[in-house]
């Protein structure tokens, strides 16, 4: 079985708490409506000259740390899920590449939104089946202040920037007792989109009813996914888009608040970061070990809409 062999991940150096970016901002909020509202204290945002793609490979690059150099040359696949990117090509994955010297790869950038994540690495573990040997790599990365309209209080708040990354052996198999479940609707009454506002794009988000197609939607379909496949999990590591969502993942799912763990606190929502940064984060923490041992669901929800499940052992 293919297997995930190390994590990385990448938080820019600007830590700022609500009150901080309501002052850097002028924004008409405060921290306790946001604490409130999404459970977030704080985000870390990327300096101007930090691009996505410095992002992703700073987390390409905390991953490659920890393993072997010689396996550079034996990346045959590297997939970076994002949404923030203004470069159409080279792909992030390009970039990634070129800075890593991974040149026997193939690179490919995705965009699901949120939910990218979780898409990259439906795609890696399918695409990881064709190699009996060597790795892929599978990053998640976002600059959200890039598209962040900070005049918006509705979303400026409630993201930050930041990248994981994720590095699987092949050996010509899936990830073990892999199941997986991923859906999109087209549906612009509950999107998220970006707007040009003059010379740029901005996020903006209908957040009542984002909120609304996860209570309904991606719960239930989560809950379907569960018992189909007749699931025993120790986490589900949810996308962090807000506190009061993962309550209600818990609540619904009637499961612990300990079996869904958050970052969201410190990280707010770094989108397609969301899911890899917090791996990266427990298995800093030795909540999970790569060992066979463990098996999580990762659970991602987004734009598009965008949605799916993945279950797999550790
Ligand atoms: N500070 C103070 N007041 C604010 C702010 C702010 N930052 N933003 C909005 N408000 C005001 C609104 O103007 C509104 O005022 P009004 O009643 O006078 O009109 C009031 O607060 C309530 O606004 P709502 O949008 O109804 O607040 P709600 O309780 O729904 O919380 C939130 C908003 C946090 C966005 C919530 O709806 C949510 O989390 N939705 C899910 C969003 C989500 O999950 N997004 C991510 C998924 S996809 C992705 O990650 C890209």
């Amino acid at each position: 079985m293919s297997k995930i062999i190390a994590t990385g991940s990448y938080l820019p150096s600007n830590y700022y708490s609500n009150t901080d970016l309501i002052t850097k901002y002028n924004i008409d909020s405060s921290h306790e409506w946001i604490q409130q509202r999404s459970g977030i204290e704080g985000r870390y945002l990327a300096d101007t000259d930090e691009s996505v793609g410095s992002l992703a490979i700073e987390a390409s690059k905390a991953l490659l740390a920890k393993v072997d150099s010689d396996i550079m040359a034996e990346i045959r696949f590297i997939v970076v899920a994002s949404m923030s990117s203004f470069s159409p090509t080279p792909s992030l994955a390009n970039q990634v590449q070129a800075a890593i010297g991974a040149t026997n790869a193939w690179t490919v950038d995705v965009n699901a939104a949120c939910s990218g994540f979780v898409m990259a690495l439906e795609l890696a573990n399918q695409v990881s089946r064709n190699y009996a040997s060597g790795y892929t790599l599978v990053i998640g990365a976002e600059k959200m202040s890039d598209i962040l309209n900070f005049e918006d209080r509705s979303t400026a708040v409630l993201f930050g920037d930041g990248a994981g990354a994720l590095l699987l052996k092949n050996d010509g198999e899936q990830l073990t007792d892999y199941q997986h479940y991923l859906a999109s609707a087209s549906d612009d009454a509950l999107s998220i989109h970006l707007e040009q506002t003059g010379d740029n794009y901005y996020l903006t988000m209908l957040g009542r009813e984002v909120f609304n197609f996860v209570n309904r939607t991606v719960i239930s379909s989560l809950s379907d996914f569960i018992a189909e496949h007749h699931l025993s999990y120790d986490y589900l590591v949810c996308h962090q888009a807000n506190q009061r969502l993962l309550d209600l993942f818990a609540k619904k799912l009637k499961i612990s608040h300990d079996k869904i763990p958050s970052n969201i606190q410190k990280v707010a929502n770094t989108s397609a970061g969301s899911i890899p940064i917090l791996l990266d984060q427990m298995v800093t923490e030795q909540l999970i070990r790569l060992d066979g041992t463990q098996s999580i669901i990762l659970s991602g929800f987004g734009g598009g809409l965008s949605w799916g499940h993945l279950y797999f052992k550790l």
